[in-house]
């Protein structure tokens, strides 16, 4: 088993990244050592879309280093990421008799990895939370971090409710990240593709970060994108490994997310999350690609479909050449991710939830644009008019 870590400085927490094929198998001695002799449970947080060998290796290998592994299951999707799944995990956890010094593994995507790592980051205060995604999507960005946390529902002023998106949470860093190839395997196609998007995001926002090794990342795409496409073995492999190594320089040269007017903050991890999270969760937008139907959509699509608008808007505003657009749109189509969709709502519907993302700062919206190829800016205060025009440039 060969095994690529990377490692993630931050200062007094730095904690390890690896990649493998079979990197699972090294979890439950790594959590053996970081735990120490007390720890005699493990919660296990799992996906239900995780194939079962997986799930059973794992609770194996933990019963072999002495632990009692309680295994709590999610069926992941946006609504579940919510604040009663979260008191059910933690009315599990509590009832196991959970102590301190016992850990928390997360064995799934982005909404697993989220809520367990808020389970650990607020049970008795905080314990350790072992990030093993199991998700292009996650592997690359959201086990990566310490980004913890839910959705919240809240009326809207037309009487019904909308879902915020991660309105609700805290950072807590991982001790450790797993991203075993063996389990990217078993993963459908359209999530493969939604991972993709989260790589592109990080390919536009590469040569903006002062660092040549990001800075090639989108070229080095380019030119691997039959392998990427093919999802070949080793081209993946090493697509996770330079994704994780920006997230994590640009995640140690700004944790919490604060130096807002910074270069290189890690708000521009959020280029197209803005427009992305307003239209990810309304019903009935569909995206349009080669299979039809498939509402509401996934994450990562939305998120390529926010870089489509952000871009427009970048344009309107006179920021950066519609080539820019045009390239971003030729690399998500030939990867296969939509880049338009059925179903948008009126602009001034989609804006006013982009107002209530939690992006906002004070009462000006804050957007990440692009400047140029590879390279965005966080601009307060953006047009409304620019805006909206970049929600119409992905409506069918
Ligand atoms: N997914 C964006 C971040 O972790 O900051």
């Amino acid at each position: 088993m060969s095994v690529r870590r990377v490692e993630v400085n931050l200062p007094g927490r730095a904690y390890e990244v690896r990649i493998g094929g079979g990197a699972l198998g090294s979890v439950a001695s790594a959590v053996r050592s970081m735990a120490g002799a007390r720890a005699s449970r493990v919660f296990v947080v799992v996906d239900t879309g995780v194939p079962e060998r997986f799930v059973d290796q794992l609770s194996a290998d933990l019963a072999s280093q002495g632990f009692v592994a309680c295994v709590a299951c999610v069926t992941p999707s946006e609504e579940i990421k919510s604040i009663e799944t979260y008191h059910r995990l933690m009315v599990e956890i509590a009832s196991t008799g959970h102590t301190r010094v016992d850990p928390v593994i997360a064995l799934g995507g982005g909404v697993v990895g989220d809520l367990a790592g808020f389970v650990a980051a607020s049970y008795q205060r905080g314990v350790a939370v072992i990030q093993c995604p199991t998700t292009l999507l996650s592997m690359v960005d959201a086990s990566v971090g310490g980004k913890t946390g839910m959705n919240l529902v809240v009326p809207d002023d037309a009487g019904g409710s909308t879902l915020l998106k991660n309105l609700v949470g805290a950072f807590h860093q991982p001790r450790l990240v797993v991203a075993d190839m063996d389990v990217l395997a078993s993963l459908d196609p359209r999530h493969r593709r939604a991972g993709l998007a989260e790589c592109v995001k990080h390919g536009m926002i590469g040569a903006g970060l002062g660092d040549d090794a990001h800075a090639g990342l989108m070229d080095w795409m380019i030119e691997e994108l039959d392998g990427i496409r093919a999802f070949d073995d080793s081209t993946i492999e090493e697509l996770v490994g330079r994704n994780v190594a920006l997230k994590a320089s640009v995640v140690v040269g700004d944790e919490h997310e604060s130096t807002d007017a910074k270069a290189g903050g890690r708000m521009l991890l959020n280029f197209g999350h803005t427009f992305g999270h307003a239209i990810e969760t309304i019903e009935g937008v569909s995206p349009v690609v080669d299979e039809p139907g498939l509402a509401p959509l996934l994450h990562g699509e939305a998120v390529g479909l926010g870089m489509v608008a952000a871009c427009c808007a970048a344009v309107e505003l006179g920021m950066c050449d519609r080539s820019i657009g045009d390239e971003l749109v030729s690399m998500l189509e030939a990867i296969g991710l939509p880049v338009r969709v059925d179903g948008l709502p009126p602009g001034c519907e989609i804006l006013d939830r982009m107002m209530r993302d939690k992006k906002m700062a004070g009462g000006s919206l804050r957007v990440i644009l692009p400047v140029g190829w590879g390279k965005c800016a966080i601009v307060e205060g953006a047009d409304e008019g620019a805006i909206v025009a970049g929600i119409d440039s992905i409506r069918r």
